[in-house]
């Protein structure tokens, strides 16, 4: 395995299959307190979403490592008033140890990477929640003992959630079924990537049948219908995901032991009901919580 010291992370595909599972191990011996390293390096955090896990777990995880972390607000640096990306990035590449954004443009993520030395983290983008599926994955091991001869589907919009659950399960070899509307399926570049990843070894599926992509499966998995930036957009997607619901009925289609994940926030009563999210099989907390776990590792891993 290559060394992950001053890697970039901008998409799932970023990281090798054993770089993933290096990372996963790493995380799960910090989260029992079987080791506990120390990284005292400032990390930035550059978001134009707003954020509640990525922040404070990326925040947390600088801090246990002896770290510290800046938020930069673009509405209180000269982000916001307009300086251009490329002189921000040659900046604070001067300051920073490493840099986590959050944006809307996967080129944006990767025009501040472009000028920047520093490792650069993609906290987010329309594209890919690369983070996200590192802690999902990990939920995913922790649940099931292993990753070996698992199904994860991810039922509704093909958004980011989608990219990054593709390449991140493609990596690890675990099937992955997406089932989303005509017009909200995942980007087909994303799909021949995941393919091209999974060699054969693993299952990608790509369909409109929610029903068939659930039977068996270890993980249903869902995000919100309209995702940041789409707001707009939500009423009129609101009939059409209908039948994409993570409800009862569509959960006694999957492995009696199947496990519900959910990136958060949610929306009970759309894209989950309550009974679900609240439900046995729900591991949604769990998977909140690793997301310091595993970012921690993250950052360990491309400070060291
Ligand atoms: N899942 C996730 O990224 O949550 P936040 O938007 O709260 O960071
Ligand atoms: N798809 C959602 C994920 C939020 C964590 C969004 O981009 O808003």
């Amino acid at each position: 395995m290559e060394s992950l010291c001053g890697r970039d992370v901008l998409s799932m595909a970023d990281l090798s299959r054993s770089e993933v599972l290096y990372l996963l191990d790493f995380s799960s011996q910090m989260k029992s307190g079987a080791i506990t390293p120390r990284c005292p390096k400032v990390l930035g955090l550059l978001f134009q979403k707003a954020s509640t896990r990525t922040r404070v777990s990326f925040s947390v995880a600088m801090y246990q490592l002896g770290g510290n972390v800046i938020d930069l607000n673009p509405q209180s640096t000269q982000v916001g008033r307009g300086e251009p990306l490329p002189d921000t990035a040659r900046v604070l590449d001067r300051y920073l140890d490493a840099l986590a954004i959050r944006t809307f443009a996967q080129a944006d993520l990767e025009t501040i990477a472009n000028h920047a030395r520093i490792p650069v983290i993609n906290a987010l983008t329309d594209r890919e929640h690369p983070c996200q599926v590192l802690a999902d994955l990990l939920t995913l091991k922790e649940s099931f003992g292993g990753l070996e001869d698992l199904t994860l589907t991810y039922v509704g919009d093909g958004n980011n959630m989608a990219h990054s659950l593709l390449l991140g399960c493609a990596l690890v070899g675990v099937n992955i079924r997406i089932a989303a509307p005509v017009g909200y399926q995942p980007l087909p570049e994303i799909v021949s990537q995941a393919e091209g990843i999974a060699a054969g070894k693993s299952e990608v599926v790509i369909t409109t049948d929610v029903k068939a992509a659930a039977v068996g499966s270890h993980a249903l998995y869902t995000d919100v219908w309209a995702s940041m930036g789409q707001e707009d957009e939500a009423a009129d997607r609101m009939p059409l995901f209908q039948p994409y619901q993570i409800n009862d009925e569509l959960l006694e289609l999957a492995n009696p032991n199947a496990i519900v994940l959910h990136c958060l926030p949610a929306h009970r009563g759309e894209e989950i009901t309550t009974a679900v999210l609240e439900g046995p099989q729900s591991r949604v907390w769990e998977e909140a919580e690793n997301r310091l776990h595993a970012q921690k590792a993250l950052l360990a891993s491309i400070l060291a």
